[in-house]
């Protein structure tokens, strides 16, 4: 009961970042950089926080690193791991090097790396709802069926 408590809350977080991810993309083309960084920002605080609450607590009791059984949940559950921790590690590191200035100049540099993180968080998003709906729901049964 707790753990679904938990993976509701998870759920909701996965969809506002998903949403503050657009909203701080759709600030870079009204040319809003400063609050497009600072949306990023709070957008990453919150993967942080949904990285505390549900993975950091599989793998702190290893059940990520004991493969479930089926193989396509297998496989999306690694992606969606890998791709979580880059996201987070890229995604700090481009806030760090940015450290709230004013000046936006620093950033445009990093305008490569900006689009990739955007591409593998939603992603590593898209990979969270989809665990979801297959741990917690009926709605993809494919996705946990015997291999
Ligand atoms: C941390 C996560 C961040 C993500 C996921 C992200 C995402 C993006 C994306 C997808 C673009 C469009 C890239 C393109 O047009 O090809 C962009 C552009 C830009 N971002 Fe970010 N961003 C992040 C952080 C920041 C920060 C901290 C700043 C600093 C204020 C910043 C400043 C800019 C600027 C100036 C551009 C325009 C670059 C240009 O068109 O020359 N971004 N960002």
């Amino acid at each position: 009961m707790a753990t679904l408590f938990i993976a509701d809350v998870n759920l909701v977080l996965h969809v506002v970042i998903l949403v503050m991810l657009f909203v701080g993309l759709g600030l870079k083309f009204k040319k809003k950089m400063f609050l497009h960084g600072t949306t990023m920002l709070i957008a990453l605080v919150l993967h942080v926080v949904s990285f505390g609450l549900m993975m950091l607590p599989s793998f702190v009791s290893l059940r990520i690193l004991f493969p479930y059984r089926n193989n396509i949940f297998s496989l999306i559950m690694l992606v969606h791991v890998i791709l979580g921790v880059l996201t987070l590690i890229l995604a700090a590191w481009l806030i760090v090097r940015w450290h709230l200035q004013r000046s936006i100049k620093s950033c445009t540099r990093r305008k490569k790396v900006m689009l990739l993180v955007f591409a593998i968080w939603i992603i590593t998003l898209l990979l969270g709802i989809l665990v979801y709906l297959s741990l917690y729901t009926t709605l993809v049964p494919w996705v946990y069926s015997e291999a």
